[in-house]
């Protein structure tokens, strides 16, 4: 097929394993990344790819790199930071990329991560989550509102054009080389002793409270298979793909994986700690993402397996063991 792709975001969690299973993939000729901070292709032992240095936000280096390109596939995003600053970049840049894809002459697939986030944690949300499930989003949670506005603006801004649009919905991805949800983990910050300290004595361990809301999980190596295979498929339709391992874990799991002590808290704690938040003026961005545990959001993953031909090497177990050796 010898496919030219552009990838925003080729450094972050999602992005580095995008980058490798592209490399390994025979249909693909050549990748531009494109970040706002350099890495070298070769010291990453990557031979097709090139390093594009570009900010989503301007406008002509989003068309410099979609203009000789046959599939583009946007990653780039802010997940960590504030509020303001993450929708500046996340609502203006993915704009930029979805206008400028639309744009070009030579892109005929344009494939977009969005998350499960997208739906919103609301309490009527059917279970499991199927892709049919308007994307709502949580308004009280700065990342699930722009993830929801983001394919929002995709279906607005792609409607009427000849694109293949494929949009993938991932849930919490994690493993070696996506550590992100370790390091949210408020002990994470502690030093390395008080951490071995409490392998010795148990009841040092951090409290972790679990409301009894099921979590998903992916393995980054399975995202980017979907990624490669969505870039690539002559047979999958486009549309949107829900992206979660096998199996479900509670918040207690993942706690005493990452070396806290989980207490079980009533449901209901969670849902009026959640609400109290929402109503109070000045809320961090970080304490936003409480309201993730307030309802499930476990989608059914029946359509990225039949269809995209998907089949996940990682089930949410492994993937956590994973990330939990990886951060030990
Ligand atoms: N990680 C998860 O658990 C998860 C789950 C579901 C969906 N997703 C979605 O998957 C996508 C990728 O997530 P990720 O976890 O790989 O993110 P990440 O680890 O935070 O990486 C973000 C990437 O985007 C680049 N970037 C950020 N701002 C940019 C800008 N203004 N212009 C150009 N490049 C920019 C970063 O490089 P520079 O900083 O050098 O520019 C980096 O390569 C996102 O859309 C995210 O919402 C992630």
């Amino acid at each position: 097929m010898a496919l030219r792709v552009a990838v925003t975001g080729p450094t972050g969690e999602i992005g580095i394993s995008t980058i490798e299973a592209l490399e390994d993939n025979p249909d693909v000729e050549q990748i531009v990344g494109m970040a706002r901070r350099p890495f070298d292709p070769e010291a990453r032992g990557w031979t097709k790819t090139v390093y594009r240095q570009g900010d989503i936000l301007d406008r002509d280096a989003v068309d410099g790199l979609v203009a000789d390109v046959d599939v583009v596939v946007h990653l780039a995003f802010i997940i960590m930071g504030s509020r303001e600053e993450s929708a500046r970049i996340n609502l203006a840049g993915t704009r930029n990329v979805f206008e400028a894809t639309v744009a070009a002459a030579r892109p005929r697939r344009l494939v977009y991560t969005s998350s499960v986030a997208a739906y919103g944690y609301h309490a009527d949300n059917p279970v499991p989550i199927t892709e049919d499930v308007p994307t709502r989003g949580t308004p009280e949670h700065y990342y699930s509102e722009q993830k929801a506005a983001c394919e929002e603006a995709l279906a607005e801004t792609t409607a009427g054009s000849s694109l293949e649009v494929y949009v993938l919905r991932p849930c919490i991805v994690a493993g070696p080389k996506a550590p992100a949800l370790a390091e949210a983990m408020p002990w994470h910050q502690l030093p390395g002793v008080f951490r071995q300290l409490t392998r010795a004595v148990p009841l040092l361990k951090p409290p972790f409270p679990d409301p009894g809301t099921p979590l998903q999980l992916v393995h980054h190596d399975d995202v980017a298979a979907a990624i490669a295979l969505a870039s690539t498929t002559s047979t999958a339709a486009p549309g949107a793909y829900n992206i979660a391992g096998d199996g479900l874990l509670s918040m207690s799991d993942v706690g005493a994986a990452l070396g806290a002590r989980p207490i079980k808290v009533p449901h209901v704690a969670a849902v009026a700690t959640s609400e109290v938040i929402a109503r109070l003026p000045f809320v961090p961005s970080a304490l936003e993402w409480l309201h993730a545990g307030r309802a499930s959001t476990v989608m059914d993953t029946e359509k990225a397996r039949t269809e995209l031909g998907w089949r996940p090497k990682y089930t949410a177990e492994q993937t956590l063991q994973a990330l939990a050796s990886a951060v030990d």
